[in-house]
């Protein structure tokens, strides 16, 4: 019988919601698309300096009137994968599950015992920002390159970029986050076989989660970026799927 196309994914019954859950002993942790309503969540987490510290992407301080545009992306790019296999579902009941250009659960809950769940982080997976090509007009190229690859092509570099609430902080849950989307979702279900990380110098929590899943350090990268004023090298680490060879 054939599977559902948003395999692995689970729905939940009552939202129709798709999610993934972490496995033992982090299965009260789901991930799942992004809702309009997490706004106000993201504010306080992001803007906590054991978080904030280690950021470059987000404005800091990262003020409410900025989520809704951000959730609005990010939901409406999680919306089109899961239409996407919707209706390759519709038109092609039999066929093999397709591949798709991202992963469409990404937001990080904890389902409390009376069912509802509280937003804890994000992790994103995306084409890779290549911080190793320090030079400017060869790192445009270089991004142009990535990102205009097919989907599928196995030669595109992807990353991780997350963040956890500190009340969640050394209990396993974005080593697991990580290792399952990467396993259960980007690997068979966006073909990636190759992925970067990076983090700042000093970031030895996501060092770590990057290496528990896999990556590899390689060195480190001083190309004289600056963030909010502070002079900032990088920890770059790489993944490799074992179809690309040693
Ligand atoms: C980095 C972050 C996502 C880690 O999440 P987490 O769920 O706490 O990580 P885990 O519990 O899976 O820990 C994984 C490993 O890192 C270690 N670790 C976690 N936080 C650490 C810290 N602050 N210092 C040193 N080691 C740390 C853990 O001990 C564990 O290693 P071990 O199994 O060898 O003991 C979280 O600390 C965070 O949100 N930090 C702020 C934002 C951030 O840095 N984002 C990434 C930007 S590149």
């Amino acid at each position: 019988m054939a599977h559902s196309q948003l395999y692995p994914l689970e729905v939940n019954p009552q939202t129709e919601e798709p999610f993934l859950r972490l496995p033992a002993p982090n299965d009260n942790i789901i991930l799942t698309p992004p809702r309009l309503t997490d706004g106000k969540y993201l504010g306080p987490i992001i803007n906590d300096p054991q978080v904030s510290v280690w950021l470059e992407g987000p404005p800091i301080p990262y003020l409410d009137e900025y989520a809704p545009g951000w959730l609005e992306l990010i939901k409406g790019q999680s919306d089109a994968i899961i239409a996407e296999l919707k209706e390759e579902e519709r038109l092609n009941p039999d066929g093999p599950l397709k591949l798709v250009g991202g992963c469409p659960v990404r937001h990080i809950r904890e389902v409390l015992p009376d069912g509802t769940d509280i937003y804890l982080g994000d992790i994103g997976i995306n084409r890779a920002q290549l911080e190793e090509v320090f030079e400017p007009e060869e790192r445009r190229q270089a991004l142009e390159v990535n990102n205009s690859k097919a989907i599928g092509d196995p030669s595109i570099i992807w990353t991780f970029g997350d963040y956890l609430a500190p009340s969640h902080h050394r209990r396993g849950i974005m080593t697991a986050a990580m290792s399952t989307i990467l396993n259960s979702w980007a690997i068979p279900r966006m073909g990636v076989r190759f992925m970067t990380g990076y983090t700042f110098s000093g970031n030895q929590g996501s060092r770590r989660v990057f290496e528990k899943s896999g990556f590899v350090w390689k060195r480190t990268l001083d190309s004289g970026k600056v963030v909010r004023g502070e002079r900032k090298t990088l920890n770059y680490l790489e993944w490799k799927h074992p179809d690309l060879g040693a």
